[in-house]
């Protein structure tokens, strides 16, 4: 993965995204359609993974077969609206590590503040996926980064649905070794840090609160 940001333009994940953009489509089929993408840009996300053979019998001969090499993938969610993306990517990479990274923003500071923190072990050994649906201002997204990162995290990237120019322009200034992998980058946010045209909150459409 070399790219800093790779937006998956296939048409199954365009038109499922264009679904889940629309204001009237129901909790349920969202939930569903994020669970589908989510698998579509895990596919991606895991592209040039290390491999290794190991010797198998098949029923009718021997041979090498490709599997994967190294440790497990960790999984790391960014509370709540990466949970969305996390139950999709779990059901194709079942063996992956699973972390969460709780934050929440400081009324006066305005900056990201940990409030929960729980991660796999050895993540200096492993692929570390951040998944967050939307990439918006970045500020959270890079403040978990950066708590990975002195967690010991080398190899990270950031899977998310939709990201604004600023949320990748963030990401880029702050952590420039983080490839991002996207369905769709947007315009711009409006002034209360809001994706446009966007899906709206994220958390909200998933999981029916308002
Ligand atoms: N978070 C969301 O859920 N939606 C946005 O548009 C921006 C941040």
């Amino acid at each position: 993965m070399q790219d800093h940001l790779t937006v998956i333009k296939h048409p199954l994940v365009q038109h499922k995204l264009t679904i889940m953009r629309e204001r009237d489509t129901p909790t349920v089929v969202f939930r569903q359609l994020l669970r589908e993408i989510s698998q579509l840009l895990a596919y991606e996300v895991t592209d040039k993974l290390p491999m290794t053979t190991k010797t198998i019998e098949t029923p009718m001969q021997e041979m090498d077969a490709p599997t994967l090499a190294g440790r497990k993938l960790a999984l790391i969610s960014i509370l709540r609206a990466g949970n969305g993306l996390l139950d999709g990517m779990l059901e194709l990479i079942p063996s992956a590590r699973v972390g969460f990274v709780g934050l929440y923003r400081d009324e006066k500071t305005l900056k990201p503040v940990q409030y929960y923190f729980k991660v796999p072990d050895l993540l200096d050994q492993r692929l570390v996926i951040v998944v967050d649906p939307m990439l918006a201002t970045g500020n959270s997204s890079a403040a978990a980064v950066s708590l990975l990162k002195e967690a010991g995290a080398r190899d990270i990237r950031f899977l998310c649905l939709l990201a604004a120019p600023e949320g990748v322009a963030r990401m880029k200034e702050a952590h420039p070794d983080v490839p991002i992998v996207t369905a769709a980058l947007d315009e711009k946010l409006n002034d209360v840090g809001y994706i446009l045209p966007g899906l709206g909150d994220a958390g909200d459409r998933m999981f029916g609160t308002k």
